[in-house]
């Protein structure tokens, strides 16, 4: 899922390495049957956008639109749109001046803009530069239908509304581009966090958290459909919260651990994102407790410093953070924990780079998604500080982050030689069809020769004989 190729920008993220993919499920109905429209979707960003694409690709359906690779024969071409920093704008920029040309080759093509750029350009967009059809935000999915019927009247349709309640409980995702064995869920949407760097409160929205028993309904008939691994996402997860209406019973993240660990013991629970702040030791026993809550944690630190971090709203100090890391080792010895860090943020000096250098080093992250700081417009840094780390001094600093958590990672991997991992295998290497990829428990990718019977969507045994900063190789016992 991670490509580790150290770049100028920051070894690729999970957004990044995804970016371009285009969304299609294969066994869906051919887009040449008569009366069916075809819709085309890219999606960029984060896991969650992914995940919010699945859903749009159910509410189309619906209607009657089926997914094409090819946007030339589309009737609807829609792009998933990321704001988290300015390079992933620009990309979306570039494609929209590709859909463009279609639009002329092909009239009545329709393109709309979805996700967290749809606020902030849905003007310029839509009214000055006339790029777009449709411009609909994060939780307006479900006025698509609508949205599409008008435009295809010839008007420029918009909607941008966040909600409070909005968490498409109901929608049962359609699963593109997958493969078969790990899915994403779902389990809240928004942030309240205003981390002072971050536009996704704006983009959005306000936290809110999907009704428990939705969750184990939806990773139980992922099981049913021979999945064996589902990721629970939130921008917060340690956040979740839920209160039954009739019962007044509470739910918490743990609980909704331990409820989707229960639908079977063959089904891996992975979440993503946990914040330093929230992450608290009842979570930790949770994982500890169950065998397939797999044994990995990824707890941005953001910087090591504690000044930065209180510049960056992030409400936690050094020291809290190094608690946190320190419980997890006493309470899951065996969990690997990664990490997002930013370079240059506003004001950083060298002493406090280096805070963030020895942190690599002492939480021995098995790996980190690594950015220079990008200003966004509306943040509260962006009102608050000066973005005042020269460029040359934000790329030398995040370069030596890189250097840092690629050895630190080499040694991290370096030191499960020897040991067996139980591996979900979820298909070929990338490198060669006699080989077999999959992840263990702590989220590392194990590359290892087959063997007869064994299939995508089984358990292997794999000693491992060998190690790279990003992949473990192994042999099966
Ligand atoms: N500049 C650089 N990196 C950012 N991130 C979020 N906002 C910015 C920004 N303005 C990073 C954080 C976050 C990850 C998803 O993206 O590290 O955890
Ligand atoms: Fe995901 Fe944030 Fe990008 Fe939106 S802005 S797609 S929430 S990473």
């Amino acid at each position: 899922m991670y490509d580790n190729n150290p770049t100028l920008e920051g070894l690729k993220t999970m957004d990044e390495a995804r970016q371009g993919s285009v969304l299609f499920k294969e066994h869906w109905q051919t887009s040449d049957a008569p009366g069916l429209k075809r819709f085309y979707i890219e999606s960029y960003g984060c896991q969650m956008n992914f995940s919010d694409s699945e859903i749009v690709a159910s509410i189309l359906n619906e209607v009657g639109y089926v997914p094409t690779r090819n946007m030339e024969q589309s009737d609807l071409i829609l792009i998933n749109t990321c704001s988290i920093r300015e390079k992933a704008e620009e990309t979306v920029r570039k494609r929209l001046r590709v859909f463009e040309n279609i639009k002329k080759e092909r009239p009545g093509t329709m393109v709309g803009i979805l996700g967290c750029m749809a606020e902030r350009l849905k003007k310029q967009w839509l009214e000055e530069e006339k790029l777009v059809d449709l411009v609909v935000g994060p939780d307006a999915y479900r006025d698509l239908p609508n949205l599409i019927g008008a435009a295809e009247d010839g008007n420029r349709m918009v909607n941008v509304i966040l909600s409070r309640e909005e968490t498409y409980a109901d929608i049962s995702p359609v699963r593109l581009n997958t493969n078969g064995i790990t899915a994403f869920i779902s389990i809240m949407r928004g942030c309240d966090n205003m981390c002072s760097f971050c536009v996704v409160p704006f983009t959005r929205g306000r936290e809110r958290s999907r009704d428990p028993f939705s969750v184990v309904a939806e990773a139980a008939d992922l099981f049913a459909q021979n999945y064996r691994e589902v990721t629970l996402l939130g921008q917060n997860v340690d956040s979740y919260k839920w209160e039954n209406p009739d019962t007044g019973e509470k739910t918490d993240f743990a609980d909704l651990l331990a409820m989707v660990a229960q639908v079977s013991p063959l089904l891996r629970v992975r979440f993503s994102t946990s914040h330093p702040k929230d992450m608290d030791d009842k979570v930790l026993h949770t994982m500890a407790q169950h065998h397939n809550i797999c044994k990995y944690i990824h707890l941005p630190v953001q910087s090591g410093n504690s000044r930065v971090l209180e510049l960056m709203n992030r409400t936690y100090d050094r020291a809290w953070y190094m608690n946190r890391i320190e419980a997890i080792r006493q309470i899951i010895p065996d969990c690997a924990v990664s990490s997002d860090i930013i370079a240059g943020f506003c004001t950083e000096t060298e002493e406090e780079h280096q805070d963030t250098l020895s942190m690599i080093e002492w939480a021995n992250y098995s790996m980190s998604y690594m950015f220079f700081y990008s200003e966004r417009p509306g943040t509260l840094a962006a009102r608050k500080y000066a973005d005042d780390i020269p460029e040359e001094v934000k790329k030398r600093r995040l370069n030596e982050i890189i250097r840092l958590q690629t050895a630190v990672s080499l040694r991290h991997n370096q030191a499960d030689i020897g040991k067996t991992f139980e591996v979900l295998i979820e298909g070929d290497s990338r490198k060669s069809d006699q080989d077999f990829a999959g992840r263990n428990s702590q989220n590392k990718m194990v590359v290892f020769p087959k063997r007869e019977g064994l299939r995508p969507g089984d358990y292997a045994q794999v000693r491992i004989k060998d190690a790279t900063s990003a992949t473990l190789l192994g042999e099966l016992v």
